[in-house]
């Protein structure tokens, strides 16, 4: 599980350093960037260094200089947010005919991972707050059904926990089964410590560490009901690790804490199968991704002038991510490929990272 952590953060130790050094030195010495730049990348010798061991007398080695931070990298490497990877997908990828559901997937980060498991063939219900869907969410609905997934819309507030039971109770038993769910639902609120009323911080409670319970444990009596070795994703954040430079949110931060320390017990409680009747095998992770440029992020950014530039300057890859960026990570984990995940360890290296699976 740590080495999963280590991967997703493009740490791995061997092959794929060597293999990336081998195979820029067979190929070129420069690389040109978009703004025409020409930018020196590794050349023979460094592939010789590093592959053989023969290292000449006198070595010259010109340093590799850091490309345009704020550009994407994989902007013409990974296939756009418009093309669909089910096309490529592998066997432990593959969701057909596997049922989730997401909260808060009516729009933001949540509608994008929604759309990430549609596209791998999932059946998805986004359960939010809002009596209707807007635009990019139909756009998204029309998109999945081209891949053989589907987009599902259900009006549900997660503070309503019997409602949110009855409604992930319905999708299960219409299909006889429920394979995941994604708990993205959740609010900010930009409000110093002091000034902080106590009917706010119970309702911030209510919704980004309550829904989340409350939702889970729907879906774990459903799983369990249906014997689904499911698999569950919380949307924590970063904030839960570290207080976020420029943004007072001292509740939204602390929220985002119980909702890490909550997957790791709820993984513990869960993951093993009962010999027994069958239930449990019930897997729990959490992403706890950067900044993402979602209609919240926006919202902060109205209230705090300078806040994205100084997120942008803090960050270490000098920009902010935006929501399709994250379907990879949650596919993973709601996917066979993360089979034996579960259980987050404690934070063990200094954020501010672009994504943490946890
Ligand atoms: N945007 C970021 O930088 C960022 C970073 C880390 C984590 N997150 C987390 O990602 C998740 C999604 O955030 P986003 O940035 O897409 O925000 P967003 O405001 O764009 O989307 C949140 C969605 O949750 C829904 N929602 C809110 N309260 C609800 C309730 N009581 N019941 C049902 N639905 C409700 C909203 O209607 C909305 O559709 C949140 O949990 C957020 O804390 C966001």
């Amino acid at each position: 599980m740590y080495s999963c952590s280590r991967i997703a953060r493009g740490v791995s130790r061997h092959g794929p350093m060597t293999k990336c050094a081998l195979k820029t030195a067979t190929t070129t010495s420069t690389s040109t960037t978009a703004a025409g730049a020409s930018i020196p990348m590794w050349t023979q010798q460094h592939a010789t260094i590093h592959t053989s061991g023969n290292r000449p007398a006198n070595p010259v080695t010109p340093k590799p200089m850091n490309p345009d931070p704020r550009e994407n990298p994989m902007v013409g490497i990974a296939p756009n947010k418009d093309v669909n990877v089910a096309q490529r997908r592998i066997a432990d990828f593959n969701l057909t005919g596997r049922v989730f559901v997401i909260t808060g997937g009516g729009r933001g980060l949540g509608l994008s991972l929604a759309e990430g498991l549609a596209e791998a063939g999932g059946y998805v219900y986004c359960l939010d707050r809002n009596n209707k869907v807007d635009r990019r969410w139909e756009e998204a609905a029309r998109r999945a059904t081209e891949w053989g997934g589907q987009l599902h819309y259900r009006q549900q507030d997660v503070q309503d926990a019997a409602g949110l039971d009855r409604t992930i109770g319905t999708i299960a038993d219409t299909h006889k089964r429920l394979d995941g769910l994604v708990a993205a639902a959740g609010v900010q609120q930009i409000t110093p410590a002091l000034e902080y009323r106590q009917e706010d911080a119970a309702r911030m409670l209510d919704i980004n560490y309550t829904g989340v319970f409350m939702a889970a444990t729907a879906a774990a009596r459903q799983m369990n009901k249906y014997k689904c070795r499911g698999s569950m994703c919380f949307i924590a954040s970063m904030s839960g690790s570290v207080a976020n430079k420029g943004l007072l949110s001292p509740v939204y931060n602390s929220s985002k804490a119980a909702v890490i320390q909550l997957a790791r017990n709820l993984a513990m409680e869960w993951s093993p199968i009962n010999k027994l009747d069958g239930t449990g095998g019930i897997r729990v992770n959490c992403i706890s991704p950067g900044h993402i440029i979602t209609p919240m992020v926006e919202k902060n950014f109205e209230e705090v002038p300078g806040l994205r530039e100084k997120w942008e300057a803090e960050n270490m890859m000098g920009r902010l991510a935006e929501p399709h960026e994250f379907k990879g990570a949650c596919l993973y984990l709601l996917s066979n490929a993360s089979s034996f995940m579960v259980s987050p360890p404690p934070p063990c290296c200094s954020p501010p990272l672009p994504l943490f699976l946890s």
